[in-house]
């Protein structure tokens, strides 16, 4: 049976760290249209970059039951790294929930990687800044046909750096994603580029992420 929007956040409060629960009602949307996009893309090989506690990469999974994931996180300070969410340790509880399921995670900084697998979708959500965003960008697309970008909305260096990166590529496409929080972007090779993902724009409405952030 298909898994609703309410069983999914059961499942997410359930599994959600001490120090994150109740989640916070926004996030609902969130993950719920991370689980609809996951399940639509059906990829059989994710990578994730930014696992903090596991939530996506269990939304993922969840979405994906045949997938295999592989987490990288590099665990950083959040006193002295621009890490947006990260807070140390919270990778352990990752390790613990997917505990069992089809995903790996290996402790490190994205930035000390010199190429990623080759998978069918990776799932941006690491270094906020823009030169590090940009980073991850170019090592994601260069294992994958698909890029799901978090935050484009939500944080101007990330917005900037998907620009910078389609600027420099043309043979990708940018789709908006709305999920009510951050926005995605998904970033789709050319030969790649679906047309059955409704629900997105054509081009990302800056307009209305900049008014929504505003608020
Ligand atoms: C916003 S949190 C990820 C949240 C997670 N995707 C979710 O929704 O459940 C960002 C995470 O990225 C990690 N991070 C930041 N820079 C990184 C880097 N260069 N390499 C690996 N992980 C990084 C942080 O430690 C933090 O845990």
């Amino acid at each position: 049976m298909e898994l609703t929007r309410a069983q999914l956040w059961v499942e997410l409060n359930d599994i959600a760290h001490p120090h994150d629960r109740p989640l916070p009602a926004e996030w609902q949307p969130y993950y719920w249209a991370l689980f609809q996009l996951a399940r639509r893309l059906a990829p059989r090989r994710i990578v994730e970059i930014g696992v903090r506690a596991g939530y996506s990469a269990f939304t993922m999974l969840r979405a994906c039951p045949e997938a295999r994931l592989l987490g990288i996180e590099g665990d950083l300070d959040e006193r002295r790294e621009n890490t947006h969410g990260g807070r140390r340790g919270m990778v352990q509880h990752a390790v613990k929930i997917l505990h069992g399921s089809a995903a790996q995670i290996l402790i490190v900084n994205s930035h000390d990687i010199r190429a990623l697998p080759i998978c069918d979708l990776v799932y941006v959500d690491g270094d906020h800044t823009g030169e590090g965003c940009l980073a991850d960008l170019r090592l994601a697309t260069a294992a994958s046909p698909r890029v799901l970008v978090d935050d484009y909305c939500s944080i101007d260096s990330v917005r900037e750096a998907c620009r910078a990166f389609l600027v420099d590529n043309a043979a990708w496409r940018a789709d908006f994603v709305e999920n009510s929080l951050t926005g995605f972007l998904l970033l789709t090779r050319d030969e790649y580029a679906v047309s059955h993902v409704e629900s997105m724009a054509a081009e990302p409405d800056i307009h209305q992420c900049c008014e929504r952030k505003a608020i």
